[in-house]
């Protein structure tokens, strides 16, 4: 039997890198180690090591010993007011772990670094749509730029390779990770229909109609998969989304059909001031229905959502070389927000 190819997931309770993890336990051919501060939030087969990834000593006392990488998956983040400040931080995530295992990994095959959208300025206001990976940066600074240099620079001269992939709100089962647009929506739609209210569009009617975007957190593992082990996608980036582009407005009714509720005309709301005194309502439903007792700070980040509707420009990531190189995965963006709200309702996280 061939050597189990052996992965590092930086980020291993983060939405991208648990996700991650779980993909690659259901395939024979890979060890697992997960690296984060916490312990994981779901079963897993990996091995999993507690490490503060911006502390350099931490990082050499606790990852010394990892001379066997074949490929590492990097989804860590950290999160920072202004963009200007997630640089450092988040280049540290990367190139501490880094500056251990590269030089001991003798058989370091490949680096697979997420970014996403911002790639292309998608934070900043509009942006060339559809993005395309051969796009110019925009003006730095953007530690996803920062990461990928660092990645170039490390690689050269050796015998590994590296790649990006560019995800767009990606979208899949995490717990305690309230930076997720379905549970967002889920809590939303839940204490809309608790106080006897249409389920309304909470953000700009301009974010209502324009093209929107997601990624499926299953095809981004498998996405990753790919482009870690396929040689024509060495130091490169690709978009992965689900494929489609869709529009709130033409989604909203479905969502609330799911909710049982109607649809109501828009009204813009301060999401973070107006949803941050429904705590003890959340508490009561909770307890009303027999859920799952899930914090209600963890549910939803409301700064986060209100970002979401409110992006007054479409967000539309070419997918053609993807599929040129040969990743032909797809998903409907409809029919994934009403699965997965499914899910949490199979779960008991929502009424
Ligand atoms: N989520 C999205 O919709 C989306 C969309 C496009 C692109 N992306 C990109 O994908 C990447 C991963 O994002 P994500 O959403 O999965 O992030 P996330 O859910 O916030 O997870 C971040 C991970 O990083 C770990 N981490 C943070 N600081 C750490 C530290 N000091 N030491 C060790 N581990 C640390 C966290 O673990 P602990 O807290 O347990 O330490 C967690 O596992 C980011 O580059 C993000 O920009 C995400």
């Amino acid at each position: 039997m061939a050597e189990k190819r052996v992965a590092l997931v930086i980020g291993a309770t983060g939405i991208v890198g648990g996700n991650m993890i779980r993909h690659l336990d259901s395939r024979e051919d890979w060890q697992v180690i997960g690296l984060s501060r916490r312990q994981p939030y779901y079963e897993s087969d990996a091995t999993f090591i507690s490490v503060d990834l911006s502390d350099p000593e931490e990082c050499r006392s606790k990852l010394g010993e990892l001379a066997h990488i074949t490929h590492v998956f990097f989804a860590g983040y950290t999160d920072r007011p202004t963009w200007a400040e997630q640089d450092a931080p988040n280049l540290a995530l990367l190139a501490n772990p880094m500056d251990v295992i590269e030089p001991l990994s003798q058989n370091l095959q490949h680096v697979c670094l997420l970014q996403g959208t911002k790639a292309y300025g998608s934070q900043l206001g509009p942006f060339k749509s559809p993005a395309k990976e051969s796009d110019p940066r925009h003006m730095p600074p953007n530690f996803y730029f920062s990461q990928q240099d660092y990645l170039i620079r490390a690689s050269e001269g050796k015998s590994w390779s590296w790649s990006c992939v560019r995800p767009h709100a990606v979208c899949g089962y995490a717990v305690g990770i309230p930076m997720n647009l379905v549970s967002c929506i889920a809590v939303y739609a839940t204490i809309s229909k608790e106080l006897g209210l249409p389920l309304r569009f909470p953000g700009s009617p301009i974010t209502y109609s324009a093209l929107y975007m997601a990624t499926e957190a299953g095809l981004l593992s498998r996405a990753m998969e790919w482009a870690a082990t396929t040689p024509a996608c060495a130091d490169q980036a690709f978009n992965v989304i689900n494929g489609d582009y869709v529009r709130f407005e033409n989604m909203w009714p479905k969502f609330a059909e799911f909710f049982d509720m109607e649809t109501g005309p828009l009204q813009r709301i301060d999401l973070p001031l107006m949803m941050a005194d429904k705590a003890p309502l959340w508490d009561e439903i909770v307890k009303k229905h027999d859920l799952v007792p899930n914090a209600y700070e963890d549910m939803a980040h409301w700064p986060f959502a209100q970002y979401i509707f409110n992006n007054e420009w479409d967000m539309m990531s070419d997918m053609t070389k993807c599929r040129t190189f040969g990743f032909l995965d797809f998903i409907d963006t409809e029919q994934m927000f009403l699965d997965q709200f499914a899910e949490l309702r199979a779960n008991r996280v929502i009424p």
